[in-house]
């Protein structure tokens, strides 16, 4: 499978990278800048290009850039992207004195990137840490929702190769809305008990 990890460059997109070229997948970094894209796909053994140019030919993008972008990214690059399925890991989270929070927009940031392109949009990954996958795959399962059956047996493919659980069909796009609240969850976990918290889905 062909994958364009957009914003690479940050810590879970190189992570998330490094993963995949461990699982033989053909990986290319996507950046808003050249130069941060060949510094970091030097790092993971990938290819690193501007972000319009790393979907050129990719069966899946990762939208991998900074949360609140993430819907503004994509509009960027719709015309590049076209047809292309992309599945967004993005959470916008905001922080209270004590505790992490769900952002309050009542549609996740992947129907609102769902919106400005016209291929499918997957979404999933939540429940992993950067600092996690840096080093290995994540403990536990991988959830990916979407309403393109075809294109989230791509995505589930992609998250399978990440996690020592398993990669499991969360249902249609509206329930990133769940996933991406799910992130806060998992950091106010981490902070609570000093863990690395992930998901295991029991009962399957
Ligand atoms: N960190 C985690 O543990 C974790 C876990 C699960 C999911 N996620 C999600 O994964 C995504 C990436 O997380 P991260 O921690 O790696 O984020 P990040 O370091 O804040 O950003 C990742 C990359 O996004 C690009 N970027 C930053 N601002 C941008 C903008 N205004 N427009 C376009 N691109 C921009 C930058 O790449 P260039 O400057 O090279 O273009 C940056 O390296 C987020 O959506 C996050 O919610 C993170």
């Amino acid at each position: 499978m062909k994958v364009a990890v957009l914003g690479g460059t940050g810590a879970f997109g190189s992570a998330l990278a490094r993963r995949l070229v461990d699982a033989g997948l053909d990986v290319t970094i996507g950046s808003r800048d050249p130069g941060r894209a060949a510094a970091t796909a030097a790092e993971v053994g990938a290819r690193g290009l501007v972000n319009a140019d790393a979907v050129a030919g990719v069966d899946l993008v990762v939208l991998s850039v900074e949360a609140a972008a993430a819907p503004s990214t994509a509009a960027q690059l719709a015309d590049a992207i076209g047809e292309t399925p992309v599945l967004s890991v993005a959470s916008e989270l905001r922080f209270e004195q004590r505790s992490a929070l769900p952002a309050g927009d009542p549609l996740s940031l992947a129907e609102r990137t769902q919106q400005v392109l016209r291929g499918p949009v997957l979404a999933g990954l939540h429940s992993l840490a950067a600092s996690t996958l840096a080093g290995g795959k994540a403990e536990g399962d991988a959830l990916v929702c979407g309403d393109d059956e075809t294109a989230k047996a791509a995505a589930l493919e992609l998250a399978a190769t990440l996690v020592t659980g398993r990669a499991l069909d969360a249902g249609s796009l509206a329930s990133a809305r769940a996933l991406e609240g799910m992130t806060a969850v998992i950091v106010n976990l981490n902070r609570r008990y000093r863990g690395r918290a992930g998901l295991q889905i029991v009962g399957l």
